[in-house]
């Protein structure tokens, strides 16, 4: 992208002004113009899934959006928040058209989303052509931060195949000879699962068969009956929100549990211990993931118990990627005192920050993606225990493929 379409419209308006009318008498009788901008309020486009399968996603990203927002005060740099908010429904097919409602409509400062990788190549489409800043909360697509990166877009949450890569790696340490992997087939499903085979394979490992549905998709049952007949040492899996919930529930009822260890990207697991039968159908399985609710920091017990307070839900994997994308806007923000429209010095200052989460102190890489610790975690109740750390400050795919503009 070049620097020229940075959105710097109401500075660069402001001195072109100033410079035709030539005269400090003009600039002082401009200056209530410039405290009034000030005052205005700083506009979020939130272009997230409120229905359907990651519905719970969507919301949990919004709630630790606003609480971080709330804790300083409902205030950024002086600045109140004006919140636009857009169900993308998970719907590839509206990504672009939605993303420019929210930029080229509401014209948001800033654009906050999405969940859904498919969902997310539309945004980045819209973000590149316009220069809006943009943070992604949660979806992992890979080229956010490699091939398609761009100066404008920050994520604090995950690269896929940086959620599948540490579990390879733990069964290829472990000695385990082969794995069958299993994920709804689009673009976050097949990163996380090449992230996987990458390390798995690395440490020996041998894939007997992936085996992919349509995303929503839930008809498990064929493919649990394909894969008790394989019998693989170990499977694979990449699913979130309603439809992991759904099928940790089925993989026990195939009567899978305990005879074929199931492991997957920590997205399994995350958020749905609570949702009736799924703790009991996922006791004991182990995932990889940049977020355990155990961690036992004083900024994570406080993080928890003040969104339980507020929210009467435990907070999840999502809500602290949600609360830190509003942290990371708010450093922006502050390092230009409120000042939304210079762009580029927002961008230097989010570059800079070291964020300090829930999930544990993290930077940006150079290709702004978070370089994260990614712990191994195991559901022990309704909790998923972290048992250990599954790679240190993980930079994958590695941001050096990223060449920014
Ligand atoms: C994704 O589509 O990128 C995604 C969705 C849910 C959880 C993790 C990743």
């Amino acid at each position: 992208m070049k620097e020229g379409n940075f959105r710097s419209g109401g500075r660069r308006k402001f001195l072109q002004d100033a410079a035709v009318l030539g005269s400090a008498a003009a600039l002082g009788a401009l200056a209530p113009a410039i405290v009034r901008a000030q005052a205005q309020k700083v506009k979020v486009g939130l272009m997230l899934p409120y229905s359907g399968t990651y519905a719970q996603l969507g919301i949990a990203i919004e709630n630790g959006f606003r609480m971080a927002i709330e804790e300083s005060g409902g205030k950024i740099a002086g600045r109140e928040i004006e919140y636009v908010k857009l169900d993308d429904e998970s719907n590839p097919a509206k990504a672009t058209d939605n993303a420019n409602k929210l930029v080229t409509g509401d014209k948001v400062d800033v654009l906050v989303g999405t969940v859904h990788s498919g969902v997310q190549a539309g945004i980045i489409k819209i973000v590149r052509e316009t220069g809006v800043l943009h943070i992604s909360p949660n979806a992992g697509l890979n080229a956010m931060t490699t091939t398609l990166c761009a100066p404008n877009m920050f994520r604090t949450s995950f690269a896929n195949g940086q959620v599948g890569y540490p579990m390879g790696k733990v069964l290829a340490e472990r000695r385990v000879k082969n794995a069958v992997t299993l994920t709804w087939k689009y673009a976050a499903g097949e990163e996380s699962v090449n992230g996987f085979k990458d390390a798995f394979a690395k440490g020996g490992g041998k894939i007997v068969r992936d085996l992919t549905l349509p995303f929503p998709n839930v008809e498990f049952q064929s493919l649990l009956t394909e894969i008790a007949s394989l019998k693989p040492d170990a499977v694979y899996v990449f699913f979130a929100g309603g439809g992991a919930a759904k099928f940790l529930r089925d993989y026990q009822a195939a009567g899978l549990k305990g005879k074929i260890p199931l492991y997957g990207a920590g997205f399994l697991t995350d958020g749905v211990l609570e949702v009736p039968g799924v703790a009991a159908a996922a006791e004991g399985i182990e995932t990889t993931l940049h977020y355990g609710e155990g961690i036992e920091t004083a900024k994570n017990q406080a993080f928890r118990l003040s969104y339980a307070k507020t929210y009467k839900l435990q907070p999840d994997v999502y809500a602290v990627q949600g609360y830190d994308a509003a942290v990371l806007l708010a450093a922006g923000l502050k390092a230009v005192k409120g000042d939304v429209a210079n762009t580029k010095g927002m961008i230097a200052a989010m570059e800079k920050a070291e964020i300090d989460s829930p999930r544990g102190r993290w930077r940006m890489s150079k290709a702004h993606n978070p370089v994260q610790d990614l712990y191994l975690r195991k559901v022990v109740g309704t909790e998923n225990k972290v048992i250990g750390v599954a790679a240190k400050a993980l930079d994958y795919p590695p941001a050096s493929l990223c060449k920014m503009a």
